[in-house]
């Protein structure tokens, strides 16, 4: 059976997934971290999106390149970048954006690991993982190798969309994947226009979403309206901090509550021990230790 490792430090994966390209997994991905950490969660935010990376976009960092540290021992870590509270890396820091595009199969696979294991990400209750459209190879090697808490299905409400979103959902399942589907978000489920907040137009039809809860036997997680600014703010690099519209930020804000309540009342048995050893750096015990782990919060025994 499969050893899924969690990564040092950090109590919770959350991915979000879909089969389908341009549904707005990036922007689901970063504004519900920037809401986690506006909440006060130590939240982090990990661009899997090997072959196009959005987030350095989001956050405005785009020219930043990645700052490398060294250990004791010599290794080298990348120094995760920090905005609005939220620790971030992206393939995008490492390899200019237009080269992004070169990464194929293993390589992209091995490049990813990195991202997730030679980061220096320290104590993170929430780390969100914006994955590449799609259910390849790069998704399936980070499902298989970390230990996710649960996933989240990004998309819009027509049908092909949904069609296309369900595979997504379904590299999840327990026959697959076996991640808990914590439920789905319906991006651009209605069009406001600014000037009218109270009227919605259902310019890509009505339903998707929670169709496609029912169907996984989750649950709607929120409905985000498509609103003007937020790809406008998006195109000049920016995210929900940089606008002030009330529907995504009640949109963003009830999503990070769904998640939170998802994680605090998950089965005991789903954050089970699985550690062989402590953790903890300052910990000198060689036989039983009763130390809480800093990963999981569970006693150490070894
Ligand atoms: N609710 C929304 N209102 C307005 N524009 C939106 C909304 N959600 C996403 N967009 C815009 O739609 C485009 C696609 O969104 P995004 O990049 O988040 O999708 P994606 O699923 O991550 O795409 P990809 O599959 O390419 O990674 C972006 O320009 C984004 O700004
Ligand atoms: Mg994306």
């Amino acid at each position: 059976m499969l050893t899924k490792s969690r990564i040092k430090g950090v109590k919770h994966i959350i991915v979000v997934a879909s089969g389908k390209g341009g549904v707005g997994k990036s922007t689901v991905s970063a504004n519900l971290a920037i809401m986690l950490a506006k909440k006060g969660y130590k939240t982090a935010l990990l661009d899997a999106d090997v072959y196009g990376p959005s987030i350095p976009k989001m956050f405005n960092l785009e020219d930043q390149m990645v700052d490398v540290t060294v250990d004791e021992t010599g290794k080298e870590f990348m120094v995760p970048k920090e905005k609005y509270g939220v620790k971030i890396n992206s393939i995008g820091f490492l390899v200019p954006s237009d080269k992004a595009v070169i990464w194929r199969g293993p390589l992209a696979g091995g490049a990813l690991t990195q991202l997730f294991t030679q980061t220096i990400w320290g104590d993170i209750d929430y780390m969100i993982v914006d994955f590449p459209p799609g259910t390849g190879d790069v998704q399936i090697s980070a499902i298989q190798q970390f230990r996710i808490s649960g996933a989240i299905i990004v998309t819009t409400p027509q049908v092909i969309a949904v069609n296309d979103a369900r595979k997504g959902a379904e590299m999840f399942l327990p026959e697959n994947m076996n991640v808990p589907l914590f439920g789905v978000v319906e991006n651009m489920a209605w069009f406001t226009p600014k000037q009218h907040p109270e009227e919605k137009y259902f310019l890509f039809g009505q339903g998707g979403g929670l169709t496609l809860a029912r169907e996984f036997s989750t649950t709607l997680l929120a409905q985000i309206p498509l609103v003007q600014e937020v790809g406008e703010t998006a195109e000049k690099g920016g995210n929900l901090m940089d606008q002030n519209n009330a529907l995504i930020n009640e949109a963003f804000d009830h999503l990070a509550d769904e998640v939170v309540y998802q994680l605090e009342n998950a089965p005991i048995d789903e954050v089970e021990h699985e550690h062989e050893n402590c953790d903890r750096e300052d910990c000198e015990h060689s036989g039983d230790c009763t130390h809480d782990c800093s990963t999981c919060g569970h006693n150490c025994h070894h």
